[in-house]
């Protein structure tokens, strides 16, 4: 099946704080579009393809945290060039060899059309494969953050899993995320604009850098 799309017919990457464009697509748990998942966050992830060992060694993790991200109200969608019945088998595979379920859906995308639009291949890509992209969407289907690793080298769950919760921390609007921040450690201040805030605090750092408890977080 073709995908359904309303997809740019370009390689541009979605870049952060633009609405992913949607898609419509089969996948190991039906036909599924992204809108489907909008008033929840998503992390949506590409895998270069199935029956291989880092990307194998991937879904067994990132099935077994299933609950972490469900707790955090996130879905979960993957996506590759093979084809569902690749996605299926493989899925059986993974059951068989490692007792997991992969629960979310796995979508086809044999034609690349989704793959390119996102950005998931190179323009000039030598072969089919895409890269392992991950895509961090808000409730709203606008694109929070992404990263991206080559096939030789597997993602970290616990990453993806604090991405998303730094970016729901950041989103309650008053402040900032430190770098390897965790939930219930201190936050940074959003520093003042306003020259009289400047020069009326205690020490020539405190105006951009000062952290606070997280006891306010909603
Ligand atoms: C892997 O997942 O192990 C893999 C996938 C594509 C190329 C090389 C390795």
């Amino acid at each position: 099946m073709q995908p359904d799309t309303q997809l740019p017919n370009s390689c541009s990457p979605v870049r952060i704080g633009e609405t992913m464009p949607n898609f419509t697509a089969r996948s190991t748990q039906g036909v599924v579009s992204l809108d489907d998942f909008r008033g929840r966050w998503l992390v949506l992830f590409s895998h270069p393809a199935d029956f291989t060992p880092v990307c194998t060694s991937e879904f067994v993790a990132i099935a077994r945290a299933a609950g972490a991200f469900a707790e955090l109200g996130c879905d979960l969608m993957a996506l590759s060039v093979d084809s569902l019945f690749s996605h299926l088998a493989w899925i059986r595979a993974i059951h068989d060899r490692f007792d997991v379920e992969v629960s979310f859906p796995v979508i086809e995308d044999p034609t690349l059309e989704i793959a390119r639009a996102y950005g998931m291949v190179a323009p000039d890509a030598a072969d089919a494969s895409s890269v392992r992209a991950t895509y961090f969407l808000d409730p709203e289907g606008i694109l929070r953050a992404s990263s991206c690793y080559p096939a030789s080298v597997g993602r970290s769950v616990a990453e993806m899993l604090r991405t998303v919760t730094a970016l729901q921390r950041a989103q309650q609007g008053d402040v900032l995320v430190p770098a390897d921040w965790t939930p219930g450690e201190a936050v940074l201040e959003v520093p003042s604009h306003s020259v009289s805030d400047i020069l009326a605090a205690d020490s020539a750092t405190d105006w951009f850098y000062r952290t606070r408890p997280d006891g306010d977080a909603e």
